[in-house]
């Protein structure tokens, strides 16, 4: 132990003094030319290999097109989505191509000289920028663009053709919605059903504080699929019981509730997360994303957070039956606001 912190000592350096470079510099290993270096054969060869890459990719971005536009969305192959296939393919070769392709310049084609540059701890010089974009420019030139024009014929109109699938995949952020998103399938005397049994639901039904999730009946005559789907998540709602001196509607919503009963959308105003955690005793409804919150006392407000909108509130009435049923629609577009949104 002692041998070994001696030792240590020895080496530190005195005050002022520097610390000298523990391993000497071994420098750079002589530059060895590549054969594409020495053999101008070699050269054209490694530069028509290159730019068959490149023609390959062009025109596995151009069968992208074509196949974007020939094979339906729902047909199969092998088991497998058809449109799917062919644009992976076709988009994944050509991307593939380009890299291998730019792989195979830089080994073969572009200067390989090796080159030494010092770490640099303070902010650069005026001098060292001017020598980066010497630098830069230098590449340019032992990039072999400037000389081999095949090459850089090839790789402009593969990279040209890439953006192609860019531009064609814009389709399919169509067609606009429309009036759509302002509607959902709630209509005058559809039936509010419990959305676990499925069940119509009276105002007795639902306790004194308590809240239930629920969904309109007709939504079962909805094609299942992504109709339904989307259906479902826009008109789901959730019904709520209070006192109804408690309630502080606004004057035209006075025969919106049924003997304390409140049927609210179940869709946040602010992005759209399901909201469910009722707080009896405030009447405040919290949405566990960002913490809006709405005091479904009073038509919905918002209370707290981020949601620029109150919940919409959706007018509820008793059929002869004596089960809740909708009034009307929203009278407003449900979730989160968009542009369009009047
Ligand atoms: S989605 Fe409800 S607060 Fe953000």
């Amino acid at each position: 132990m002692s041998d070994h912190g001696s030792h240590e000592v020895a080496h530190r350096p005195a005050a002022g003094q520097e610390l000298a470079d523990p391993v000497a510099d071994p420098g750079l290993p002589p530059h060895e030319p590549r054969l594409t270096d020495v053999d101008p054969k070699a050269a054209d060869r490694a530069e028509r290999q290159i730019a068959g890459m490149f023609g390959v990719a062009t025109i596995l971005v151009i069968a992208f097109v074509v196949l974007y536009l020939i094979v339906p969305r729902h047909s199969s192959f092998l088991n497998l989505g058809a449109s799917n296939l062919a644009l992976g393919v076709t988009l994944g070769g050509a991307l593939t191509l380009i890299g291998a392709a730019c792989i195979h310049w830089t080994r073969k084609l572009m200067s390989d000289h090796e080159i030494v540059q010092d770490r640099h701890f303070d902010r650069t010089t005026s001098e060292s920028r001017d020598e980066a974009g010497e630098t830069l420019k230098r590449a340019a030139v032992e990039s072999a663009l400037d000389r081999r024009k095949l090459l850089r014929r090839s790789l402009i109109g593969a990279m040209a053709a890439l953006g192609l699938p860019v531009v064609i995949l814009l389709a399919d952020l169509g067609p606009l919605p429309g009036n759509k998103p302002a509607h959902t399938v709630w209509r005058r005397g559809v039936r509010i059903v419990n959305d676990v049994s499925n069940k119509p639901v009276r105002p007795e039904d639902i306790k004194l504080g308590q809240l239930v999730n629920a969904l309109p009946a007709n939504i079962e005559e909805l094609k299942e699929g992504a109709e339904q789907h989307a259906a479902k998540a826009k008109a789901a709602v959730i019904l709520v019981r209070m006192e109804e001196g408690d309630i502080r509607a606004m004057p035209n919503r006075r025969n919106w509730s049924v003997g304390g009963v409140m049927c609210y959308s179940k869709i946040c105003t602010h992005v759209g997360c399901p909201t469910n955690l009722y707080e009896r005793v405030t009447h405040h409804l919290l949405c566990p994303c960002h913490q809006s919150t709405f005091d479904l006392s009073d038509s919905g407000k918002v209370v707290f957070g981020p949601a620029a909108r109150d919940l919409p509130q959706l007018p509820i009435m008793v059929d002869a039956e004596g089960y809740l049923v909708a009034q009307r629609d929203f009278t407003e577009p449900i979730g989160p606001s968009y542009w369009e949104r009047g």
